[in-house]
């Protein structure tokens, strides 16, 4: 069998990647070792930067998140028992669009489906070959049993964070860039009414708290925890009471419900460079994860496969090299921005349990300039609501 391009995972990169190359005609194999059924229903990220739904948009994807998906203008920051409000309209004209990553892929899949796409569910014994070759192979056997070779100009890897793509790329040419922190996020759905109008990022002393929403009938809320925490460890009571305590203040409380989903999420930076190997290029969180405070992993993903999907008609069209030679370079700018800003956003609203009361009162020292500084909110707001698209 023989394809322009191998998409390895279908994932947000993959399928976005698929979704951009067939509209620049350049046809693509997508394979994939879960079950449709499964990546449609893993609850992941929920925060789409204004370019993604944009850019949605213009593939003819984005009519459910823009109708059933909710806007937001602005999030509320809060410590020392206040919130502040970041306006992001106000300040930056952009907005955010929360629409939960499966429903995102549902829409991706669907419409792949109905353009006729090659798309691979339930493929076992993926591995690369000749990945430094003018052919290289995808291997795999399909999900009714048969051994398949796909035969590529170019494979894209985007298999996410424990794929095997990445390792493809020698260790004497990789460089892995890694930060572990000393914490994980407790997360939750529950069957409640909204507590707020925008999503709330609270700092306390206890640790940092997230209250988004899903709809209006289902609410997501995270919390800082030890990153080898047992979720099962934990009775409602006591989640509520966690939660309650890390947003109290002026009078506020959570809307409590049935918590019917729980989980801990392990907390890095990680970039692997080069994001490129002869004929294979990493995109997504298959060459880099973030970690989840700036809520970037989904649409740094979608940054990459932008930039790639460009890069290749460029290449197909004219057989030049050089757009190749500038995936990677290109990509990595707005990943070090991106990884910057979650950092920064991790490091801001974080307790560290090494930590000590001079990170504390820094800690509030730093939320204080950036709810009070017109300057430092404007940055706030426009790394969150996602810098142009490359
Ligand atoms: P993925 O979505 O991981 O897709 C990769 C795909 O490749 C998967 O479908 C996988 O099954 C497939 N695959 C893996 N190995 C192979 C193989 N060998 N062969 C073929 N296919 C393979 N981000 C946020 O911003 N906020 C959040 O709250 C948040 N929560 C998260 C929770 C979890 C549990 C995880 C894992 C991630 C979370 N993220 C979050 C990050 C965000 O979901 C990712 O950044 C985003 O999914 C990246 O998209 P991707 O397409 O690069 O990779
Ligand atoms: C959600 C996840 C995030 O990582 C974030 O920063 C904001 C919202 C969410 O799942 O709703």
């Amino acid at each position: 069998m023989r394809t322009r391009v191998g998409i390895v995972g279908a994932g947000p990169a993959g399928l976005v990647l698929s979704h951009l190359l067939a509209e620049r005609g350049v046809d693509s194999v997508v394979v994939e070792t879960r079950s449709r059924a499964a990546i449609e229903q893993t609850i992941r990220a929920g925060v789409l930067e204004q370019g993604t739904v944009e850019l949605l948009t213009a593939m003819g994807v984005g009519a459910r998140a823009s109708a059933e998906g909710a806007r937001h203008e602005g999030i509320e920051l809060r410590f020392g028992g206040r919130g502040h409000r970041i306006d992001f309209t106000g300040l930056t004209g952009r907005a955010v669009w929360l629409y939960p990553q499966h429903e995102v892929l549902k829409d991706l899949i669907a419409a792949r489906l109905a353009g006729g796409a090659d798309l691979r569910f339930g493929a076992s014994d993926v591995a690369l070959r000749g990945v430094t070759s003018d052919e290289p192979v995808i291997s795999f056997t399909d999900a009714d049993g048969t051994p398949v070779e796909l035969r590529c100009d170019v494979i894209a890897g985007c298999d996410g964070s424990s794929g095997i793509s990445r390792r493809a790329i020698p260790d004497d040419v990789r460089t892995d860039y890694f930060r572990a922190y000393p914490f994980g996020w407790f997360g939750i759905l529950a069957e409640a009414p909204p507590s707020s109008k925008e999503l709330i990022y609270a700092h306390s002393e206890r640790g940092f708290a997230l209250i988004s929403t899903r709809t209006p009938q289902v609410q997501r809320m995270y919390f800082q925890c030890d990153p080898g925490e047992r979720a099962d460890d934990w009775s409602d009571d006591r989640i509520w009471a966690e939660l309650n305590a890390r947003v109290a203040g002026d009078g506020f409380s959570l809307a409590e419900g049935r918590i019917f989903d729980r989980g801990v999420i392990p907390m890095r930076s990680y970039v692997c460079e080069p994001m490129r190997h002869g004929r294979l290029f990493l995109a997504g969180d298959a060459a880099h994860v973030v970690p989840p405070t700036g809520a970037k992993g989904l649409n740094l993903a979608v940054a990459d496969v932008v930039v790639l999907a460009r890069a290749l008609e460029e290449h197909f069209a004219t057989g030049s090299t050089e757009p190749l030679d500038a995936y990677g370079p290109t990509a990595a700018r707005r990943v070090w921005r991106a990884q910057h800003f979650s950092w920064w956003m991790t490091s801001m609203l974080h307790t560290d349990p090494a930590g000590s009361p001079f990170d504390l009162k820094r800690q509030l020292g730093e939320l204080e300039l950036v709810t009070s500084s017109t300057a430092a909110a404007t940055h706030l707001a426009e790394a969150y609501t996602g810098w142009p698209m490359g």
